[in-house]
């Protein structure tokens, strides 16, 4: 038996995935590739990735007519908004890369509410942060307090709010741009959402989860930080993630996260 998987999306995140799922074809059976314009995807599907150029398709209903029990969106917060309901109400499962959507309360409760009639579910993935297995367990068990903390060079912040209250070229030390809850980082950094949103959505929630933001002229890449207090313990965790080469702003290891997530569920044991 295998399961059978579409995806949303066929940027950096889709065609990592996509080969990563070719190549388990004992267990995955690839049904179908929605993307907003066709032919940039079309171009992206040569070498290893050609068997993807029959199942891309710009048009929602022959995609989900060929019935993929799981769907992965790897396209951004638009698509969700675009594409989720129809998926759920197709009767499929929904793993979602663009967390960082469901910092809207509104669009959380609905996509709960269609999961629940639909008897379906709506599957995050950890994507660019780690130790979320220890932030969901530690949080059953109380959890105090919880802060999220983005590094990046000071160029990295260029057209964000940063940008008008710091002279970014001229910092020479760290320096913080934004001090505030989940919710309010949302908002004002949305590049920084994703991360910020699945540790907010793991443990003490969009508003009691603390963010910072970093201008920091020692660092090279992004760093994501997390430190967390409660009664299973303290964690402290550092990634220093490489960029996916097709999209700078993407880490590397998203694909990769999204990728274990679908074979963990065709996985005889699963960790
Ligand atoms: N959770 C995480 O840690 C994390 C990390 C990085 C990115 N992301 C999310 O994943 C998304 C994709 O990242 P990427 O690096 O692959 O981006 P990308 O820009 O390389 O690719 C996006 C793809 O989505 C397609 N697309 C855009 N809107 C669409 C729509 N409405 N319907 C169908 N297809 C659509 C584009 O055509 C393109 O193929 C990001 O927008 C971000 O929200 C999450």
């Amino acid at each position: 038996m295998t399961l059978r998987v579409a995806l949303i999306g066929f940027g950096a995140i889709g065609q990592r995935l996509a080969r990563g799922l070719l190549a388990h074809p004992d267990a995955i059976e690839l049904t179908g590739v929605l993307v907003h314009e066709l032919e940039p995807a079309r171009a992206a599907a040569v070498g290893d990735l050609q068997a993807v150029r029959p199942l891309l398709t710009d048009q929602r209903e022959p995609w989900l007519a060929a019935r993929p029990e799981l769907v992965v969106e790897c396209a951004g917060h638009a698509a969700v908004d675009a594409h989720a309901e129809a998926v759920l109400h197709a009767g499929c499962d929904l793993l979602l890369a663009s967390v960082g959507a469901l910092t809207d309360d509104h669009r959380l409760a609905r996509l709960r509410a269609l999961a629940t009639a639909a008897g379906r579910q709506v599957l995050l993935v950890s994507g660019a942060i780690g130790g979320i297995d220890w932030l969901t367990a530690a949080r059953d068990a109380g959890l105090r307090e919880v802060v999220y903390r983005g590094r990046k060079p000071p160029a990295a912040w260029r057209g964000s709010p940063a940008e008008s209250a710091h002279r970014l070229d001229a910092l020479d030390a760290p320096t913080l741009v934004f001090k505030g809850s989940a919710r309010q980082a949302a908002r004002d950094y949305p590049r920084n959402a994703n991360v910020a949103a699945t540790v907010a959505l793991a443990t003490l929630g969009l508003d009691l989860t603390r963010v910072e933001l970093w201008a920091d002229p020692g660092v090279a890449e992004n760093r994501h930080e997390v430190e967390a207090w409660g009664e299973a313990g303290h964690l402290l965790l550092r990634l220093e993630n490489r960029p996916d080469p097709e999209n700078p702003r993407t880490s590397l290891v998203t694909a990769h996260s999204a990728l274990r997530a679908v074979l963990n569920r065709c996985s005889a044991v699963v960790l």
